[in-house]
């Protein structure tokens, strides 16, 4: 038999064979080999309340509101969940009454483009943003490697802000937005997690969020606010995202409900309420243009997923809060047990320090060695404790002295074990790393 067709790698787009776009293969791969390990490094929902039953209980609630509410017969109830649909979504309105809600974001419903997760958003929206060799993107760093790599299959360059202590680094931005616009570069935007970063776990504070949005108007860029995990603080305080205190439109707020309904459905969204100018003097919102470029990527995302997170939306009165009532105890809870586990098993003072997040899944921690893809390797085998080097977080970076913990996949107790054979491998590894 002919050996059949066979590829170079490097014939084909650069961004293929660069290590960055292998990082959450590596991870996950790591993770498969070492099934018995306990994993402080899945940053993936909690699975404790998962039923699929609630799949079908939904996917009813949604055509029931659909016949009750809008009045849709069953042909127009068959139709709108099993044929092609509209590019921006079908579930618009109960995403617009959703952010109304709990966000304080009032936009129109037309401003949404529902997408398949929120990694579809990102795409379509930096592929709307990068123009051509001089348009690159900001983003606070460390940032998810869902930006980054996104950014690397679009030759959209990613310049890194500094974070700080506060999320942001605000005079960092303005410097490095001067330092692109010198070197002749334009700074389309600068993305950001403001609520609980992944994988810093940092929350900007209330005056940061309004400096913020006066620079991006004074210097004239955009802001992409990703949201995931808003909905997790620590206490029951929240702060206003920084879409309801955009009076000059200038964020682009990217929404997934990954971690409020759950990954498998695969729904995310991008509001695009921005005002794009033709040359004909007609005008458009950014949302149709991200719709343009999404009817040739996934056409449209799928209506039963969009039919399905509507009805998770229908039967909480469009509250995500109230939807996420019992996993966000789980969170607080097991958030609270791996700070104070943490502090019990490092006592200052100590080798070990990390930083403690107001909410969300993820905690820094600061070791005594380079936190490489190796030592975690050796922790996963030797310690059965998973966790994530933080240099994947970092574009091109070599091993730091830093690591992220995750506490969202875990029952309580299982974080006090996990912990158990985090220290224990801190301790083994800080030795023979020092022999
Ligand atoms: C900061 C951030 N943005 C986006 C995503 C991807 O969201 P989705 O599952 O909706 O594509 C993740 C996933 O973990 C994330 O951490």
């Amino acid at each position: 038999m002919a050996a059949g067709a066979e590829l170079d790698l490097s014939d084909l787009h650069g961004s293929l064979a660069d290590p960055l776009l292998s990082a959450m293969n590596f991870l996950n791969e790591v993770a498969g080999r070492y099934p018995e390990a306990l994993s402080l490094a899945a940053g993936t929902p909690y699975e404790g309340f998962y039923d699929v039953e609630d799949v079908h209980r939904a996917l009813r609630a949604y055509c029931a509101h659909l016949r009750d509410k809008r009045g849709f017969d069953e042909r127009r109830v068959r139709r709108r969940l099993l044929q092609y649909g509209r590019t921006k979504g079908i579930i618009h309105d109960l995403i617009a009454q959703y952010l109304s809600v709990d966000e304080g974001i009032d936009v129109d419903p037309e401003s949404i483009v529902l997408t398949t997760g929120c990694q579809e958003a990102l795409l379509l929206t930096m592929r709307a943003l990068r123009r051509d060799e001089r348009d690159v993107l900001l983003a606070v760093n460390p940032v998810y490697v869902g930006v980054t790599g996104a950014a690397r299959l679009l030759d959209m360059p990613v310049h890194p802000v500094d974070g700080g202590a506060d999320g942001i680094d605000l005079a960092d931005l303005r410097r490095r937005i001067h330092r692109a616009r010198a070197a002749g570069l334009r700074p389309r935007a600068c993305y950001l997690v403001p609520d609980f970063a992944n994988p810093t776990g940092l929350r900007l504070s209330l005056a940061s969020r309004h400096a913020l949005l006066e620079l991006a108007d004074r210097e004239d860029i955009l802001l992409l606010e990703d949201n995931p995990y808003g909905l997790f603080p620590l206490g029951e305080g929240r702060l206003p995202t920084l879409k309801s205190l955009d009076a000059g439109r200038r964020v682009v707020h990217l929404g997934s409900l990954s971690k409020s309904v759950f990954p498998g459905v695969r729904i995310g969204f991008a509001v695009a309420d921005q005002q794009v100018l033709q040359a004909d003097g007609d005008r458009f919102l950014l949302a149709d243009v991200l719709a343009k470029a999404k009817s040739m990527v996934t056409v449209n995302t799928a209506p039963l997923s969009q039919a399905v997170a509507g009805g998770w939306l229908v039967e909480h009165g469009c509250s995500l809060v109230r939807a996420t009532h019992d996993v966000r105890k789980v969170y607080q809870r097991n958030l609270r047990r791996l700070v104070d586990g943490l502090a019990v098993r490092f006592p200052a003072p100590s080798h070990v320090t990390w930083n403690t997040p107001e909410g969300g899944f993820f905690v820094v921690v600061d070791v005594p060695f380079e936190a490489t893809d190796a030592a975690l390797e050796y922790s996963a085998a030797t310690h059965g404790v998973l966790w994530t080097p933080l240099h994947h977080f970092y574009d091109g970076r070599p091993a730091l002295r830093s690591l992220r913990l995750s506490i969202s996949g875990l029952e309580a107790d299982e974080v006090d074990d996990a912990l158990d054979r985090f220290a224990a491998f801190v301790h083994a590894y800080r030795r023979s790393s020092a022999a």
